[in-house]
């Protein structure tokens, strides 16, 4: 081997055994056996030899090649491991460490309420129904003897479609309308549902939720409505609850009543109720004369209120985490 080949041999060769760096390796690559590389250069001066001494030169520099790509595959391959050995070294998992603790969500303390509504009266043989939020004019109003300008409109302040078509239901009386339309007595229901006003204090939301409830059937009146809702009252506030029945005046219900629980030292009204009106039995197609009825609407978020002695209801919807941890 001539000289000058054996010294770029045996140097490049030390040159990859004490390398320790994969991008340095593989320039030491490029420049050794890359295109222009000086062991490629020596290759292309095989072109001006004279042909014996071609074959013994051509294959000295291809056993040369041939050696370092071999000295540069396994530099490669040390280099690698280590840098694998190292990062696995650097990213133990320590398994024995405490972890750090899930949060786990809840109820929202107004969903926990309906649900506790619903188990109740679903357990007293009410059947739990939907209607829409987005009503018209003769579900909200009309067909529960509310005709137009009727001085009764302005007890719910209503959010109308900008066309007037459409509205917000402003309570869930609708639902027993449609309820009434679609079957024949008896029946006996309770709707939960978001309902809207244009409302906003301690006490009123401009969204809240109310529960209807209806039953209609022979004979039923107002003393069933006082019974029934007495025992959903204590059933839900799990003690005798002090409430307070005073007349009060619905369209839709004749006599009519709201109950008031105590609230600190003042009452809170909780719901409306009262023994359906003739004319609305009459507006879908239910014999006035055969069937009576009661219904009652409440607020869910009052009930929410009186359970967890909350004092401003707008709490229920700050979503201030704060707040909802409470209810876990
Ligand atoms: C009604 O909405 C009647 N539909 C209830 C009814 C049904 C009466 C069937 C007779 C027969 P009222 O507007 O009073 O009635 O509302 C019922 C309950 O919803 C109230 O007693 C109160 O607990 C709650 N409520 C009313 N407005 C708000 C408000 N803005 N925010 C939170 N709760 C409210």
């Amino acid at each position: 081997m001539s000289n000058d080949l054996e010294e770029l041999s045996s140097k490049a060769a030390t040159e990859i055994e004490g390398a320790t760096d994969p991008r340095v390796l593989e320039q030491m690559r490029v420049d050794l056996l890359g295109k222009k590389g000086r062991v490629t250069e020596l290759l292309k001066q095989l072109g001006g030899m004279a042909p014996d001494q071609r074959k013994a030169f051509g294959e000295q520099v291809n056993r040369v090649k041939e050696t370092l790509s071999a000295a540069l595959e396994r530099k490669a391959q040390q280099l690698g491991d280590a840098e694998l050995a190292r990062k696995l070294a650097s990213e133990t998992i320590d398994v024995t460490l405490p972890g750090r603790g899930e949060d786990v969500g809840a109820l929202h303390p107004v969903t926990r309420t309906i649900r506790r509504i619903e188990r109740i009266f679903n357990s007293m043989g009410f059947e739990s129904v939907q209607g829409p939020e987005i009503e018209d004019d003769w579900h909200n109003f009309q067909a529960l003897n509310i005709p137009e300008s009727h001085p009764a409109r302005a007890m719910q302040d209503t959010f109308y479609a900008l066309d007037g078509s459409r509205l917000l239901r402003t309570h869930t009386s609708p639902v027993q309308i449609r309820t009434m339309k679609q079957r024949k007595p008896p029946i006996r229901i309770i709707c939960p549902g978001r309902v809207y006003r244009v409302d906003f204090d301690r006490t009123h939301s401009p969204m809240f939720h109310q529960v209807e409830g209806l039953y209609v059937a022979e004979n039923v009146g107002l003393a069933d409505l006082k019974h029934d809702l007495m025992r959903f009252l204590s059933l839900f506030f799990e003690r005798d609850a002090e409430v307070l029945f005073r007349p009060s005046y619905f369209p839709f219900v004749e006599p009519g009543a709201d109950v008031h629980m105590r609230w600190g030292d003042r009452w809170l009204e909780l719901l409306g109720c009262g023994v359906v009106h003739p004319n609305v039995l009459s507006a879908v197609g239910i014999d006035p004369e055969r069937y009576t009825g009661y219904a009652f609407g409440m607020g869910v978020e009052r009930l929410a209120m009186l359970r967890y002695g909350v004092d401003d209801l707008r709490l229920f919807f700050n979503n201030d985490l704060r707040f909802l941890e409470q209810f876990r």
